[in-house]
């Protein structure tokens, strides 16, 4: 019966910095079906943020955190997220870990989107998660098994307690499971994420009774590059944070009068705004033409304009918004542990409520940083349990035999009705469509028989069909969820709560700002 103190799914940033901070205290196996290379954290492009310069203080990061999540942020957890990232940043840094900086050693800060300051630490240009991703890949090595291409088919849960993993080769025993699966880009047909982000965390903890929250708040980044009709790849928003702004077709700028903050206005407004102009049929570029040096800064997106044949020396790179990063997911509390004892839940599969309704740019490799040190804590903690596993329940005995989608008509279903603007209608059509594939099933069947393809199309539809609902439920506009039926109120609530915030803040830090 194979056996480890805990098991991680996932093999991202916060699966590994988990890893990294628990290897010397218990045996951990890193599950992921595919490898790390192939997750979202090794495509980051943007950085991380953390009030690391003189000038900054991590109230103006608290500040800017609660602004760009419009409130909705638990505000414990995101005091947690921008206290202890310096001094988290500042451990790696000592380890071993480099970003970007000047030959005295002073860093590269750069800027995006709602930030008031520039705190974004990068690496290798536009390669900041691949440069994170390794240097924990090589300090983990030899220290934790890691199993690639092993899908987790269900988790198992004993008397109410999750006791372990099932895959289709195995059952795999441990005191503690953690789902590190990333989020849900990949359900919609624009999306900046890796393919295989496809909600399987998710949908994993819903079906073994898990709580999740908040799943209508889906970020839509306004910058992929946009070729032959499909968005193709991201575009950081470290590039308007140097200059780059959108423009229109006949080269007036999209965000002048939009937001105070122009281009580098909250992830969701500057999506809408480019969404509008492409709904009538127009279309946005992103003008770099002022950026010296840009394939020598941005490496990767050169890389890849020049890989579709898009000539970044005419300085207008064509844009699409694509789903980019879910802010809801599995509740958890400050510690990662859901609600089902014994499972844990870390980086975008999990809501400890940081981000609130969007995410500030470049605070989720901070997030795998600093919660997942926070899961290692709590777990160097959690004593031997007792299992039987012999009795180990099955979620199910009925298979599942009934007929599915295909990923790209859960994909359109998703972008066309559930993106970024929704109503009504829209999301009831939505659900109607989800529905047919009997939810309530697949929520308890026994999903054995299937197919890695099969697992996966069960994986985002029970995740598409949990936002569509929670976005019926939410009947106003808030960060990344925008209601055409409801769109006024988050105006009116975001400036009564704006002024009520300052107040409380200036009480709690002393005036400080
Ligand atoms: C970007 O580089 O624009 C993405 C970074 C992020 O989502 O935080």
């Amino acid at each position: 019966m194979p056996q480890a103190d805990v098991i991680i799914v996932g093999g991202g940033l916060a699966s590994l910095m988990t890893a990294y901070c628990l290897h010397e205290h218990k045996n951990v196996i890193i599950f992921t079906k595919t490898k790390p290379e192939e997750s979202n954290s090794w495509l980051a492009q943007g950085g991380v943020a953390a009030a690391l310069s003189e000038q900054d203080h991590w109230s103006y990061h608290y500040e800017d955190t609660l602004v760009a999540g419009a409130y909705h942020n638990d505000e414990l957890a995101v005091e947690v997220l921008v206290q202890e990232g310096p001094k988290r940043l500042l451990q790696l840094i000592e380890a071993g870990l480099r970003f970007d900086a000047d030959e005295s050693g002073r860093f590269h800060l750069g800027k995006e989107g709602a930030h008031g300051q520039r705190r974004i630490l990068h690496a290798g240009g536009d390669q900041t998660g691949k440069a994170i991703v390794s240097f924990l890949l090589e300090k983990l090595r030899g220290r934790v098994t890691i199993i690639e291409n092993e899908r987790i088919t269900d988790l198992i849960v004993h008397h109410g307690r999750c006791v372990g993993v099932r895959t289709k080769k195995s059952a795999y025993y441990a005191n503690a499971v953690v789902l590190s699966t990333g989020g849900c880009g990949t359900l919609y047909s624009f999306s900046s994420n890796a393919p295989t982000v496809t909600g399987d965390g998710i949908a994993l903890a819903y079906r073994a009774g898990a709580a999740v929250t908040d799943m209508e708040f889906i970020q839509f980044h306004p910058t992929m590059l946009y070729v032959n009709g499909k968005a193709v790849g991201l575009i950081s928003e470290a590039v308007r944070g140097e200059g780059a702004v959108l423009i229109t077709e006949d080269g007036k700028r999209l965000m002048e009068h939009v937001h105070p903050q122009q281009d580098l206005a909250p992830r969701d407004v500057v999506a809408r705004a480019i969404h509008g102009e492409i709904v009538k049929g127009h279309r946005i570029y992103l003008d770099i033409s002022m950026i010296p040096n840009f394939a020598e800064r941005f490496p990767t997106i050169a890389g890849m304009c020049e890989s579709y044949g898009v000539c970044i020396e005419n300085g207008k790179l064509p844009v699409v918004p694509g789903a980019h990063f879910l802010m809801g997911g599995i509740v958890v509390d400050l510690w990662g542990e859901t609600t089902v004892p014994g499972l844990y839940a870390v980086g975008e599969a999990a809501c400890t409520g940081v981000h609130g309704a969007n995410r500030l740019a470049s605070n989720s490799l901070l997030e795998g940083i600093v919660f997942g040190a926070r899961v290692a804590e709590a777990l160097r903690n959690e004593g031997q349990t007792a299992f039987a596993a012999d009795g180990a329940k099955e979620l199910n005995t009925n298979p599942f035999e009934k007929p599915l989608p295909t990923k790209e008509e859960i994909q359109t279903m998703m972008m066309q009705h559930v993106g970024i603007v929704r109503d009504e209608q829209s999301l009831t059509t939505a659900k109607e469509w989800f529905e047919q594939f009997s939810i309530a099933e697949l929520v308890n069947a026994d999903l054995g028989s299937l197919d890695e393809e099969e697992m996966t199309i069960v994986c985002m539809l029970i995740t598409g069909w949990l936002i569509t609902t929670s976005a019926l439920e939410r009947t106003e506009s808030r960060g990344g969820h925008y209601r055409l039926d409801h769109p006024h109120e988050v105006e009116q609530w975001r400036k009564r709560r704006l002024e009520r915030r300052k107040d409380e803040l200036v009480a709690k830090i002393g005036g400080r700002r």
